[in-house]
């Protein structure tokens, strides 16, 4: 049994009639396959119906307002990609003379167009044979092949991709593309998918292997926890200062740090100076600067570090045992590392 021939036999008999189905006109296919990303069939029909209705080719779209794109746009949600869709099709009207590129490459140029749309214009508009990949594609691969690689990792999507590419038809690309997205969203569905009446039902590993509920498989994100870092630089007025090691569990275990003070928000100074672990550590008077002007964001897998440097200039303190000229010797966090090159930079 060869899938693309199946899936195109189902096709010819079950596929929705839509309004751009009629036409191989760039411009309406783009404008379908942008309003259908994130958002079903159904629900992007009658957005198609009045964009076209009022800017029937990409010279009137281009001349509209931009608030008169959104407007139509409006309850469609994402709006970048009403922006974008704009943008475009300016460029296309003044730049490109009205004329589509013709090839998944230059097509991956335009702003707002990505792999997803790039193959869909290519494959239908000009046959060229490069596959699409959507919701619709992972289940009815995952399922079919069996596949348990997460579709929102890096290693699924090239995987699923290469796949999707290999079972292309290559003399029929549009219309394969089609049917593989109307079988995932009329046939192989996320809820009660039809696998009683379906022509894979004896290879399909997912429903021999009863994995259908299971797949596709999407990796849980953690959320990114937001913390709020600063860290005190002391210069004493023998160009000593304090540096400790950094305790407890951590990735950042048996490393060097100034010392830290964890707050719940950015602060500013006067917040700095009313904590108790400032106030433990410096009695005597100091003068104190925040280093850094630009906001600095460490980014660790599930944390991000919002970073304050302050600069405490003071005479002497018994803590600071640490010599300027020693401080590059120990090993330190890359966010501190990245601040010491900075500031030694401006020392000198
Ligand atoms: N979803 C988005 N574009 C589609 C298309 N051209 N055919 C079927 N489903 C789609």
């Amino acid at each position: 049994m060869v899938f693309h021939k199946e899936l195109i036999h189902w096709y010819l008999q079950n596929n929705r009639s839509l309004p751009w189905r009629k036409t191989k006109d760039p411009y309406f296919i783009w404008l379908s396959e942008i309003m259908l990303q994130q958002t079903r069939v159904a629900q992007g029909l009658p957005y198609f119906l009045r964009v076209t209705e009022a800017f029937p080719t990409v010279f009137d779209l281009a001349k509209a307002e931009e608030n008169e794109v959104l407007k139509l746009w409006q309850g469609l949600g994402y709006y970048s990609r009403a922006r974008n869709l704009h943008y475009t099709a300016k460029h296309i009207a003044n730049e490109l003379n009205g004329v589509f590129p013709d090839n998944y490459k230059t097509l991956l140029k335009l702003k707002g167009v990505g792999d997803y749309t790039a193959s869909a214009i290519a494959s239908i508009c000009y046959n060229e044979p490069v596959a699409v990949v959507d919701g619709n594609v992972y289940r009815v691969l995952s399922r079919y092949f069996g596949i348990q690689t997460p579709i929102n990792i890096t290693k699924g999507i090239k995987e699923f991709k290469e796949l999707a590419q290999s079972l292309i038809d290559v003399k029929n690309p549009g219309n394969y593309n089609q049917a593989i997205m109307d079988f995932g969203a009329l046939h192989c569905k996320p809820q009660n998918p039809l696998c009683d009446s379906c022509m894979f039902s004896e290879s399909c590993i997912a429903f021999n292997s009863d994995l259908v509920k299971e797949l596709p498989k999407k990796e849980k994100k953690l959320k990114v926890k937001k913390r709020f870092f600063n860290y005190l630089v002391v210069v004493t007025d023998t160009n000593e200062t304090i540096l400790e090691e950094r305790k407890g569990k951590g990735i950042w275990e048996g490393l060097y740090q100034f010392p830290l003070i964890e707050t719940e928000k950015y602060i500013d100074v006067n917040e700095l100076i009313d904590l108790d672990d400032f106030k433990n550590l410096f009695s005597k008077e100091t003068s104190i600067k925040l280093f850094n002007k630009k906001e600095i964001i460490h980014k660790l897998s599930h944390q991000h570090l919002y970073t304050q440097f302050w600069i405490v200039n003071t005479s002497f303190i018994k803590e600071a045992t640490t010599n300027w000229k020693e401080i590059k010797k120990q090993p330190v966090p890359v966010l501190i590392d990245k601040f010491l090159n900075e500031f030694l930079k401006l020392e000198k």
